[in-house]
């Protein structure tokens, strides 16, 4: 995995966290789709069921999922989006991690949730993703990806007054599939909504579930 990527995407994160919260971490309180997403995917994976949020922010999904009855735990590349984490939701557990080199055991996981955290992954580490979260994932287990839909990434050297340098690849639910079918996932719902005109959202936004076969 790339060391560049890794450490721009931590420092943008880590010098925007405290802001991020503050206008993020209730979004989803206004997002109906997003949440039957959610509520749909909590529901396969069942009540109990082990869901590891990877690159959870703020943990904003992580509550969700919990609240759905799930045993929902966050893991992030960023310390200060790890403290946020803990900070909104000190009920729940989160760990400072990167998403190619996951602390879990092989097949420990009934579901693992990227909620648009895999739109900071370049084309040519998706694959080492995607075979970490191959590995950690048990049999039938689900995996829920969110992405922003489109063919050229945005590309930000500024957010919240702060200087970073942050890369947001944007790309198509087939494009993820064909990157995903070789390890094994196969796709089981793939959901596109249209941009909101909220002036937050410039592009549709996929939701994609996809499945580990019990045989594979
Ligand atoms: C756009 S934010 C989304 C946060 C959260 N899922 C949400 O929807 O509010 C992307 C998050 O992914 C994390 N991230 C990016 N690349 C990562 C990686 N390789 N491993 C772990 N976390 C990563 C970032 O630190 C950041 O917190």
């Amino acid at each position: 995995m790339t060391g560049r990527y890794l450490r721009d995407t931590r420092d943008g994160y880590d010098a925007t966290a405290a802001a991020y919260a503050g206008r993020f971490h209730d979004w989803l309180d206004r997002k109906p789709v997003e949440l039957a997403v959610l509520r749909s995917f909590a529901g396969l994976v069942g009540p109990g069921g082990y869901i590891v949020d990877v690159g959870c922010g703020t943990g904003a999904t992580t509550a969700i999922l919990a609240r759905h009855g799930t045993k929902a735990t966050g893991i992030d590349l960023s310390p200060n989006m790890i403290g946020e984490a803990r900070r909104l939701n000190p009920e729940l557990d989160f760990r400072i991690g990167a998403m190619a080199h996951l602390d879990l055991g092989d097949e420990t996981v009934d579901g693992l949730c990227a909620w648009y955290s895999v739109i900071h992954v370049p084309d040519g580490d998706l694959d080492a993703v995607f075979a970490e979260f191959h590995r950690v994932l048990r049999p039938g287990g689900y995996l829920l990806l969110a992405f922003q839909v489109g063919d050229r990434p945005r590309i930000l050297d500024e957010a919240f007054g702060a200087k970073v340098s942050l890369v947001f690849h944007r790309r198509t639910p087939q494009q993820i599939i064909a990157a995903a079918r070789p390890h094994g996932f196969t796709p089981y719902v793939e959901t596109v909504r249209e941009c909101d005109d909220d002036g937050l959202e410039s592009t549709p936004q996929a939701f994609l579930i996809m499945r580990k076969p019990t045989v594979s």
